[in-house]
């Protein structure tokens, strides 16, 4: 017998300028059109996507489960997780920051203007700022950068003072920096190519932030090495901290349990899915890797 169609569900992604018949729903599924897709160094390339204003409810730390295209025509299964990079609302754009990795990322790197992308979100946790913070400092590394930028967004928004430390391997690929200035904060570049992203260096950089007061709160994503430096300086002068998770993910939404990660919580190790109670956690529960 056939199924009766249920008018009260719908599985079409939302196209720009459709009307939504959920706008309460948190997540959603979108139809982006791409705007532009550049190459801003030799690994890294930012796609900016128009796409309907449900999406623009994303946050900074909140990730997209995007449906990448094929680069070789076999089949892409399963979506691929990426930090927004930057919500631009007056113009109805979402943007990503991404690292040509494998093959769902290989195809992303061929999207051309004009073309159609499938992005399912906003998903998960992302960063909070507390209101008696006033300055913060922003610590991350590679791709790391890519997530942590649209804190400046959010702290812009909410006059917070931000210092952020890009850590890179060598100047022609320090992600974000234009992100954090155009938005006032101040960087500081630390580099593997000179020895200035040492971990000592960094410690010395971060104890002149707490020693100035500019450091009511760490956040920090992309090294394990730079997470324990903040976690442990953290501890030392009781300063809270989030951090940004990575992990492979199938669902993205909860169901799965694919995207489990230890953390520790009052002293017990406990299971966290870092897809729905994350990407982003209390600094100083989390494990590292
Ligand atoms: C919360 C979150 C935010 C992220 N934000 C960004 C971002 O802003 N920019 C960016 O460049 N990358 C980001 N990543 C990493 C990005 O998801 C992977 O680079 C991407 O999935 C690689 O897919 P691929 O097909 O190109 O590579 P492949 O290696 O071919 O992927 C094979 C499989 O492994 C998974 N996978 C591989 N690497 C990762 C990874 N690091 N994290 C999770 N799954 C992975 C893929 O999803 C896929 O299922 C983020 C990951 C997470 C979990
Ligand atoms: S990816 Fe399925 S629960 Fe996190």
């Amino acid at each position: 017998m056939p199924r009766k169609p249920n008018e009260n569900y719908t599985n079409a992604a939302l196209q720009v300028g459709a009307t939504d018949p959920y706008p309460q729903r948190r997540v959603g599924e979108f139809i982006g059109i791409v705007v532009a897709n550049h190459s801003v160094n030799d690994e890294y390339k930012h796609v900016v996507l128009k796409v309907h204003e449900h999406a623009l409810k994303a946050y900074a730390g909140q990730m997209f489960h995007l449906l990448c295209p094929s680069p070789d025509g076999a089949e892409v299964w399963m979506r691929r997780p990426m930090s927004v990079y930057r919500v631009d609302k007056a113009a109805g754009e979402v943007e990503f920051l991404y690292k040509t990795e494998g093959r769902g990322t290989r195809g992303m790197a061929m999207l051309q203007p004009g073309d159609e992308f499938n992005i399912a979100g906003p998903l998960g946790v992302g960063f909070t700022l507390q209101p008696s913070w006033k300055n913060i400092v922003v610590l991350g590394r590679g791709v790391g950068l890519a997530t942590l930028a649209p804190l400046s967004q959010l702290a812009a928004a909410q006059g917070v003072g931000v210092t952020a430390i890009l850590s890179a391997r060598h100047d022609g690929v320090v992600m974000s920096r234009e992100l954090f200035e155009e938005l006032g904060a101040r960087t500081i570049t630390v580099l593997d190519s000179d020895g200035s992203s040492d971990v000592e260096n960094v410690e010395q950089i971060l104890d002149g932030l707490i020693v100035e007061g500019r450091a009511d709160a760490f956040f920090t994503c992309g090294s394990n090495r730079l997470l324990k430096l903040m976690q442990r300086l953290g501890k030392q002068h009781d300063i809270p901290g989030q951090v940004a998770m990575e992990q492979i993910m199938v669902c993205g939404f909860g169901a799965c349990y694919v995207c489990m990660r230890t953390f520790e919580v009052d002293g017990k190790r406990v299971l966290k899915r870092v897809c729905r109670d994350g990407p982003v956690f209390n600094m100083q529960e989390a494990v590292g890797w």
